[in-house]
């Protein structure tokens, strides 16, 4: 069956910039391996933003020589300027993924630079794309709250969609960086998008907080979203936004969406033990994902009996 919904797995790049530990560069590049082997066909590896900013991704580079490729999978990169940019050219993936805040004051923390700043900055980076045939993916982040301004409006998020539309973004990704929105404001944000870009190119990044990203995902699906951000066992956050807790849990989108009908062309059992693989032997600390821990609950209990049988 062809899936009925993109699951786009960053957590690569947005869990693992977000680790307290360094991880090793074969580590990343066998995590990588192990989700593309799971069914997943677009993966977030990792940012080409400054070492000093975010030394968790500051072996980018090394890790693209080192990377397994797949056929079939598209890998993206943050890449926040012009210095990113060559270092992403040299790495030779098909995807750059920029990065702006609806929200000024996060904008000003994580990048170092005013909204209107940064996009002017990126405007050369993404003719060079278009030259290129580099393919361009564009979050805006604190779409449903900011940790530093609080409510943001509606109205910023549509504005910047409209812009980075302009600037030639092929896809757009929504983030709720913060993990502080509900079903019913994502619904009313997807409407007012809907009018600015079409759905087949809105993504939805929802970090899940407050504990509502799965309903959020529901809900994006249901006024027309089609792509979901997700990161492995629920890793991820953003260090430049205070509270922020993982993405929404990728064995979580797919247990949603296979339990509905609803296809992801993604393995949960090769996921599940990949975030096992994941927790003991790299990050040793407890992944929280919700349906990744029913599971490993689950197949214990089985190990469990079978012992006592035996
Ligand atoms: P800056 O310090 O203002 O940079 O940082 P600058 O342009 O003034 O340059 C200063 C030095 O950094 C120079 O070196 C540059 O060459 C170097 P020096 O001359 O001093 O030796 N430099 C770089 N080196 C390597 N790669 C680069 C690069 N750029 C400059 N790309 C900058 C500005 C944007 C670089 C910095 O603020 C930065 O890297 N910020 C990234 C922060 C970040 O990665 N945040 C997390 C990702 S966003 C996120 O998680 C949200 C998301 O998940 C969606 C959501 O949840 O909403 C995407
Ligand atoms: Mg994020």
């Amino acid at each position: 069956m062809a899936p009925g919904v993109v699951l786009y797995e960053v957590g690569p790049r947005d869990g693992l910039q977000n680790e307290p530990e360094v991880v090793p560069t074969d580590a990343k590049a066998a995590l990588v391996g192990r989700l593309a082997g799971a069914g997943l066909t677009r993966i977030e590896v990792t940012s080409f933003v400054s070492p000093k900013w975010i030394p968790q991704l500051a072996d980018a580079d090394a890790l693209a020589r080192v990377l397994p490729r797949p056929d079939g999978v598209v890998m993206s990169a943050l890449v926040p300027n012009e210095a990113g940019y060559e270092r992403f050219r040299a790495a030779g993936l098909p995807v750059a993924a920029f990065f702006v805040s609806a929200s000024e004051t996060h904008n000003r923390k994580n990048v170092n630079r005013g909204i209107a700043e940064h996009l002017e900055r990126f405007r050369p980076v993404a003719e060079r794309a278009r030259a290129d045939g580099v393919r361009l993916r564009a979050y805006v982040s604190t779409v449903c709250g900011c940790p530093y301004e609080g409510a943001v409006p509606v109205a910023a998020v549509v504005g910047l969609v409209e812009r980075l539309e302009k600037l030639g973004a092929d896809e757009i990704s929504l983030g709720d960086t913060i993990g502080v929105g509900h079903p019913r404001q994502v619904r009313e944000l997807v409407a007012a998008v809907a009018d600015a870009m079409p759905l087949e190119r809105v993504a939805l990044h929802l970090h899940d907080t407050w504990g509502r990203a799965l309903a959020n995902v529901q809900a994006g699906f249901e006024v027309g979203v089609r792509t979901f951000d997700a990161a492995l066992g629920g890793l991820g956050g953003c260090p430049y936004a205070p509270g922020a807790a993982g993405n929404v849990a990728t064995e979580d989108v797919v247990d949603l969406f296979e339990r509905a009908g609803i296809a992801t062309g993604v393995d949960l059992d090769a996921l599940v033990d990949t975030a096992a693989w994941l927790e003991r032997d790299v990050l040793k600390r407890r992944l929280p994902g919700r349906v990744y821990r029913a599971r490993l609950g689950e197949r214990e209990r089985r190990a469990r009996r079978r012992e006592e049988r035996s």
